[in-house]
This record gives C-alpha cells, structure tokens and sequence, in this order.
C-alpha cells in the first residue's frame, strides 16, 4: 500500500537530511507505529507519504503508483484517500463538529443522500454523537482529538497516517484514542501511527519502525522494540 524505496530527504534550505535510505513497505490492512527520538524523522516520512515534501532521492509508491508522477488535480485526488491526524485536533472553530465532517464530504463529493448517515456513523465510532451540534471550544481536549479522528474517518479513506495523536491527552484519553485507531484497523484501513508514547505501543503489540536520526534501524512485529 505504502513503499518507500531508498529514500533520503534532504531539506534544501538547511540542509538537513531528516531521512537517510529509508526502505519501507506497509502492506494494505497493517497497523504501524512509527517510533523515534523527536528529530528522528517521523513527520517528514508522514509529510513525504502526502506528498508534501518529495524525497531527494528515492521513490516514495502509493498503491503502486509513484507519488513523483503526481500533479496538479491527481495531487489532492492522492490526499483525499489519507486521513490524518495531527497532535492538536485542527478543527475549524467557527464550525459545529457536524459541519466539520460535512465539510470533508463536500470535498470528497460524497452524494448528499449519504451525509447525515455518515457522519452519525463517524461520530458513533468516536462515542461522540451527542456531541454533534457542539463547537470545538466547547469540547474537551479528548474529545476534540476524537472528533478529529472523526474527521479523518468520515471520507471512509483506506489510509490512516496519526502524527503523535495522543501529545496532548492523558493516558486514560490516549487510550481511548488508541481504541479509535484499532477500530479503523479492524475495519480494514492501514494506519501508521507516529508517536513517542510507549505505552501505546505496548497496549496494542503490532509492528514498530524505529527511525534514529533519519535511519530506518529496526523493524519489529511484535510491538517490542527499543530506541538504542
Ligand atoms: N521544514 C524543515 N526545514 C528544515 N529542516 C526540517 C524541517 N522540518 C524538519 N526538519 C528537520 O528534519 C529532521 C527530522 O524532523 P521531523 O520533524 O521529521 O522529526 P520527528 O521525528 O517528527 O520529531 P518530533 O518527534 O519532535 O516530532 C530534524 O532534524 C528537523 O530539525
Ligand atoms: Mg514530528
């Protein structure tokens, strides 16, 4: 589903390189996290899957296809198959968590007909239908997070990419997050998780990439893994 083929990114302005011949494929239905020490590389390696970014060497595949051939219309075309969700919930704030959702369908140009079932059923998977006509400030900090996870949800994309989805939670919310992201697995998305949070991790034992200083250096299926 997701290939990364030797690929090293370099920012051009600084001249970093956030990612160094990284090799990677995700197979469509899997569940990954992607751990490593802050600076490690995560963001960029999720940045280069939404083509955000494009890697200075290498080759970067999306359901076969090579993101490098991209443009234009097919660009957002590409977006539009990824959900994502951020460390802070990123809702619109002048808009109820109902036309947050709606929004997403608009775009996606999801038939009217379908609208109201959807986001019920979006917001049922985040235990958060009561909470439909409410505006983002009116939520609490979890409940916004799984409003976002919502949003990402709502377009029924096959892909899931989370960047540190539970940085602003406690561990109970964290959970709960992480219940979200099982259940979007389970349904049968393939979701990449980047996160710091070990005990996520270990709560749901799946395969571990381990980025240090750019380098893909371990690679575990049984969710144990180690930062050194
Ligand atoms: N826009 C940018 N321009 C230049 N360098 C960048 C840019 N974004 C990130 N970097 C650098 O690239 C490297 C990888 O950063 P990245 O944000 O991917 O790390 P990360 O693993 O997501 O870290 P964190 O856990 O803190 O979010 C770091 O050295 C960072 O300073
Ligand atoms: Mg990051």
């Amino acid at each position: 589903m997701i290939h990364f083929h030797r690929v090293t990114l370099e920012y051009p302005r600084t001249r970093t390189k956030a990612l160094f011949d990284v090799s990677l494929e995700i197979k469509k239905g899997e569940f990954v996290f992607l751990v490593g020490h802050s600076g490690a590389g995560k963001s960029s390696l999720l940045n280069l899957i939404l083509k955000r970014l494009e890697p200075t060497q290498g080759a970067v595949y999306f359901a076969g296809e090579n993101l490098k051939a991209l443009r234009g219309d097919r660009i957002a075309l590409h977006r539009r198959r990824i959900g994502v969700v951020y460390q802070d919930h990123r809702l619109l704030r002048d808009r109820t968590v109902e036309e947050n959702l709606l929004f997403v369908l608009r775009v996606l140009g999801v038939p009217a007909a379908e609208w109201a079932p959807r986001v019920t059923r979006a917001l049922r998977q985040v235990g958060l239908v009561h909470k439909k006509r409410a505006y983002p400030e009116e939520l609490s900090v979890g409940e916004a997070q799984r409003v976002a996870i919502a949003r990402a949800l709502v377009g029924d994309p096959p892909v899931l990419l989370a960047d540190e989805p539970t940085g602003n939670l406690d561990p109970a919310n964290a959970l709960a997050v992480l219940e979200i992201l099982k259940g979007a697995h389970a349904r049968g998305a393939t979701v990449l998780v980047a996160t710091h949070a070990r005990d996520l991790v270990e709560a749901y034992p799946q395969r571990v990439v381990v980025l240090r200083a750019g380098q893909l250096v371990r690679d575990e299926r049984d969710g144990r893994y180690s930062l050194t």
